[in-house]
């Protein structure tokens, strides 16, 4: 047991895939996982332990935010040996041709700081995901004729944000949406030789004001689920 997770040694797969929200994990590992069970609960933290065509997988929520997720992602790998992390969470678009329901897959994740930045001091670390994982994410959606986009995203500290001025320039950067997570899980990923990526879908669009409703969010994420077990086993 850690501080956050109350699993036994043992109890987390080398896999696991982190939503944010810890309902999400909890649908994701009853709909998608053989004989899930609940292996953490701390702080209603929900993770499950389960198997996907015969492989080892946990599924656990990471909370809002990068200090939250770096809590967990710490836990997991120093503590329980995971080696191939996956978020699946939702994104804010931020180009035209980034639509609602769209994939995003974050081939590397900006931020104007992150739980790890004190390591880095005045060198501006550059979090990018696992080549074999992007790949095979990006094949997995490519099968299931996921309208997918493959590029940078923006980790924000904030989701009320009250300088648009920095996604302005994420915007006029190519930047394809916005989220809160991936950057740490990245960058903690990276120190510890360990796989990440993250999978995403676009909830919400910055230049539209669009949202999706919550049955549409459901859809989206099922397929997003399955895209990450794909690529996590290719
Ligand atoms: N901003 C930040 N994080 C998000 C958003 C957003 O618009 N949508 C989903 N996660």
């Amino acid at each position: 047991m850690t501080i956050h997770i109350g699993a036994a040694p043992g109890e987390i797969a080398e896999t696991v895939l982190m939503p944010g929200d810890p309902y999400r994990a909890k649908w994701a590992a009853e709909t998608f996982l053989e004989k899930p069970r609940l292996v953490n609960e701390v702080r209603g933290m929900l993770g499950f332990t389960g198997s996907w065509k015969g492989n080892p997988v946990t599924i656990q929520g990471s909370g809002m935010g990068m200090p939250s997720l770096s809590i967990y992602a710490n836990e997991l790998i120093r503590d329980y040996g995971a080696k191939t992390l996956i978020r699946i969470g939702s994104c804010g678009g931020m180009q035209e041709k980034v639509r609602l329901r769209d994939l995003v897959i974050a081939m590397t994740a900006s931020s104007i700081s992150t739980p790890s930045r004190g390591i880095f001091r005045e060198l501006n670390f550059a979090p990018c995901a696992d080549w074999s994982l992007l790949q095979a994410a990006v094949r997995a959606a490519e099968a299931k004729g996921t309208p997918t986009h493959v590029g940078g995203i923006y980790s924000s500290d904030v989701f009320y944000d009250e300088r648009p001025d920095l996604n302005e320039q994420m915007v006029r950067h190519g930047i394809l949406g916005v989220e809160m997570e991936a950057a740490e899980l990245y960058a903690v990923a990276a120190r510890h030789g360990c796989r990440a990526l993250a999978v995403l879908t676009v909830s919400d669009h910055l230049l539209t004001g669009e949202a999706l409703s919550s049955a549409d969010r459901e859809r989206s994420f099922a397929d997003m689920v399955e895209i990450a077990l794909e690529a996590a086993f290719a």
